[in-house]
């Protein structure tokens, strides 16, 4: 969806792919490059597996979410990602959350959204849409640094192994499944780095704007 109407300019940018790719550093470095707004979709799921772990069935916590959900602190956890992962298996979890990505994707000035099914699903007319990669044990090896730093204990080999089982979930799910959209560029980060990876992204979207023009 690209609408240009004096200064209201809606341009999307869809992020997707499997856990720990970079798609969060690149979407954040994206948004702010060209000005635009971000949202970490799987902070959504990661919201609502968070409140399931409390014992908030998942519909009702989707359907109930609230921004002091979204803002906590505990989200970034192999647990609550086990947690989000399932409950995102869940179709009525996904429509509750529709809405709120569609119309942040809409936003005055642009979007950037990154997740699993925003190329083929939330935004299937996004300007831009890159399918991020990393082969699985370079993605367990940034996402176990993460993790180590924020002074979580965990082995490589359990980080290794929670990816393999969400990613796993995520692809083969009825609703929504992980899946490269037929247009989506498709970028491997797996021998890149962060400076790289950025780069490539932001070519793409620079491309992209220069067609509109
Ligand atoms: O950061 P990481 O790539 O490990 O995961 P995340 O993006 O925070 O997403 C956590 C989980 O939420 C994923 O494993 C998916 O099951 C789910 N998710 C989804 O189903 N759809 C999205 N658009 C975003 C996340």
């Amino acid at each position: 969806m690209c609408k240009s109407k004096g200064m209201f300019v809606q341009f999307t940018v869809a992020i997707d792919g499997p856990a720990a790719a970079g798609k969060g550093t690149i979407a954040r470095a994206l948004a702010d490059t060209f000005g635009m707004a971000h949202l970490d979709t799987g902070l959504l799921y990661r919201a609502v597996g968070r409140r399931a772990l409390d014992g908030v069935p998942p519909v009702i916590a989707a359907s109930t979410l609230r921004h002091r959900d979204i803002a906590r602190t505990d989200l970034r956890t192999p647990d609550v990602a086990q947690a989000a992962s399932e409950a995102a298996a869940i179709p009525e979890v996904r429509a509750a959350l529709v809405a709120f990505q569609r119309d942040f994707a809409r936003r005055e000035g642009g979007a950037v959204l990154d997740g699993r099914d925003i190329g083929t699903v939330i935004c299937p007319d996004a300007e831009v849409k890159l399918f991020v990669t990393a082969d699985a044990n370079t993605r367990a090896n940034r996402r176990w640094q993460e993790l180590s730093q924020s002074g979580v204990d965990i082995t490589e080999a359990e980080v290794l192994a929670s990816i393999h089982e969400r990613d796993a979930r995520d692809a083969s799910r009825d609703a929504a499944p992980m899946v490269a959209a037929q247009d989506a560029i498709q970028l491997d980060t797996s021998t890149l780095t962060i400076d790289e990876a950025v780069a490539a992204a932001q070519a793409h979207v620079k491309a992209r704007q220069g067609n509109q023009t």
